[in-house]
């Protein structure tokens, strides 16, 4: 029998009405201040934050990065008041980045402004504490650290070692430099984080034959990459091909030149120990490469494996599962050699994509060299060995018959009930060429949807519903599915998270920078909303999907300032406090002041940053 969270759990705020006000809106009773935002130094390496864009790639090196994305908050002994927040650092805005925006002299970067973007990626851990009620970075703590696009890393599981990933820089293909545009997060049940490389095959570039697992996967063709990071080459201070390795086309070169095999070091869940500030972030291959998208895993129990699941956010992609070969063994979440018992459940195990029936069922399908494909021909016969499988996860998945899904982005697992939620984002090219499918049934699909479903780690079946459908209030009855209004109407839910009570938090993503292209984006900034769900499998009673008759349980917790996507977010064990991040603002944060509610004055560098939420009366967030 599912087990249903307390009765007594009821959302303790009235919904926000929409909000285009270029500041963060919060609930009355709440304040919400800026923290950690990009540039903040970590420790006196790094000159403070220059608002006319002259800090250094050293200053980068050792400050918090561009574009905060998702996030975790892993206390320090349990407490509420002090711990080390994981945040991504998704992607970077040159023109803000650099005091003129982006130098090209004769088609070429400098290298000292390509470091200082590929510094501005990755991840931050931060050692934060609360003093006399307000957050603040501990300076110079030895657990601050940053992963950027040049750190190395190890190369874990099926794909490590091989000759996919055998490069210059580390011939036994053991290691990679680097972790790129780190998008939606996870975190595991013994104590690490896990940053999710998503859109990093552009910042590629192959202007020769491409081989098909990088036109899948979407490599650049040229004539360059995503910030003509390969343009820096032969610069004298290059070191190791520090900026040759992002053009991977095949030369003909001496091995010591050949960069074709780095682009096989990226598309991973990378997992970190942030508690060991002298652990190396371990890419983990058998959960697949691909546009991941976050990662989150189902509720542990003891003598089972544990499932893992991650989106692939592009049109038309697919939704993967991960199952250990290691049964879970609850003592493991109290050991503190995290990445060996990462090594345990991660680098071991089955993956899965999913495909989904009209009738309300669906199956996993494995990604592995005895499953069968198109043509009766098996993934072994058509692909080859497990690692080369992996390079190429999504034309494995096209091979077997996935389900082609709406943009899948974050995951989310019930704390109880142990239902999954992911995030659809939107699919505006899902027309009468390509058709619908039942878990993707609307044409235009501008508003995007949640899908929910119910699964075993030791079965390959799995039950699925709709949770919510995104839409704008004055949407007709075929788009308005879930009958929103004015109080909750959302489109292009993204980040999404349940916290322990059973709060399902969900943000949106309308990527506004592109035009406000939905009613609901033309309507409201992005948002942060909450809900209760009951479970699938009593979806007929307290479980039901939001409907016409329960819309009004869905409510708008926060607004962001304008054009910024709301993305990521953590809460303090106790929940007095919640971390979340605004991404790609235009004008904001206000200068001089750390009031999250306000924009600047005047056009300024605007600087993505965490936002922490707070009640006045310090009670806990959203009840
Ligand atoms: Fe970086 Fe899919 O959002
Ligand atoms: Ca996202
Ligand atoms: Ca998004
Ligand atoms: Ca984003």
């Amino acid at each position: 029998t599912p087990v249903e969270p307390p009765a007594a759990l009821k959302l303790g705020f009235e919904s926000l009405p929409t909000s285009m006000t270029d500041g963060c809106v919060v609930p009355n009773g709440y304040v919400a201040h800026v923290f950690a935002p990009w540039g903040t130094p970590l420790n006196d390496n790094a000159m403070a934050w220059d608002q006319n864009g002259n800090n250094s790639s050293n200053d980068l090196l050792n400050a918090m990065g561009m574009h905060h994305d998702g996030m975790h908050f892993f206390p320090i002994e349990g407490s509420s008041t002090e711990g080390l927040l994981a945040i991504n650092h998704e992607y970077i805005d040159e023109n803000a980045l650099h005091p003129n925006g982006p130098t090209r002299v004769a088609g070429k970067r400098p290298a000292e402004e390509v470091r200082k973007e590929i510094n501005a990626h990755g991840v931050a851990i931060v050692h934060v504490r609360r003093e006399n009620g307000s957050w603040t970075i501990v300076n110079n703590s030895r657990y601050n650290r940053r992963f950027t696009s040049a750190t190395a890393m190890k190369l874990a599981g099926p794909v490590g070692g091989t000759d996919w990933v055998k490069t210059p820089f580390s011939p036994n293909g053991a290691q990679v430099r680097g972790t790129n545009n780190n998008c939606g997060n996870g975190y595991t049940p013994w104590g690490t984080y896990i940053t999710a490389e998503e859109n990093w095959a552009a910042c590629f570039v192959n202007t020769g034959t491409r081989p098909a697992h990088q036109r899948r996967v979407g490599v650049s063709a040229g004539p360059a990459g995503r910030y003509q990071w390969e343009t820096a080459a032969l610069d004298p201070s290059e070191v190791l091909g520090e900026f040759a390795r992002f053009n991977v086309t095949e030369t003909g070169v001496d091995a010591t030149q050949d960069w074709r095999n780095e682009v096989n070091g990226f598309g991973y869940l990378v997992e970190i120990d942030p508690y060991d500030p002298t652990s190396i972030a371990t890419k983990r291959t058998a959960m697949g490469r691909f546009a991941h998208e976050g990662c989150a895993y189902s509720k542990p129990e003891a003598g089972k494996p544990l499932a893992f699941y991650s989106g692939d956010d592009s049109r038309f992609e697919y939704i993967y599962r991960f199952v250990s070969e290691a049964v879970w063994d609850p003592k493991d979440a109290e050991r503190t050699d995290r990445l060996a018992v990462g090594a345990k459940y991660l680098d071991r195990g089955t993956l899965y994509v999913a495909r989904f029936n009209a009738d309300g069922t669906g199956e996993w399908l494995a990604l592995t060299g005895t499953t069968t494909g198109t043509g009766g021909r098996t993934l072994a016969d058509e692909f080859g060995s497990l690692d080369a499988i992996l390079i190429n996860t999504r034309g494995a998945a096209d091979f077997v018959g996935a389900t082609p899904m709406d943009r899948p982005e974050w995951t989310a697992t019930h704390p109880t009930n142990g239902d999954i939620y992911l995030t659809l984002t939107n699919n505006s090219s899902r027309n009468a060429t390509t058709g619908t499918n039942a878990p993707n049934p609307r044409l235009n699909n501008v508003n995007g949807h949640i899908v929910r479903w119910h699964d075993e780690a030791g079965s390959t079946k799995f039950e699925w519903d709709i949770f919510v459908f995104g839409s704008d209030a004055g949407a007709d009855a075929d788009t308005n599915r879930s009958g929103l209004t004015t109080l909750n109407q959302l489109a292009s839910p993204d980040g999404l998270g349940f916290d322990t009570r059973g709060i399902l938090w969900i943000q949106t993503d309308n990527g506004i920078d592109g035009g406000r292209n939905n009613n609901v984006a033309r309507a409201t900034n992005d948002q942060m909303l909450a809900v209760i769900p009951g479970s699938l499998a009593d979806s007929t009673g307290t479980g039901p999907a939001i409907n016409a008759s329960n819309q009004a349980d869905l409510r708008r917790f926060f607004v962001g300032p304008n054009e910024a996507e709301v993305t990521g977010f953590a809460f303090t064990p106790d929940y007095t406090s919640i971390f979340l991040n605004i991404q790609h603002p235009v004008n904001w944060p206000a200068y001089g002041t750390d009031d999250a509610t306000t924009s600047a004055t005047g056009t300024v560098r605007p600087r993505s940053s965490t936002v922490v939420i707070q009640r006045a009366d310090g009670g806990p967030i959203g009840v």
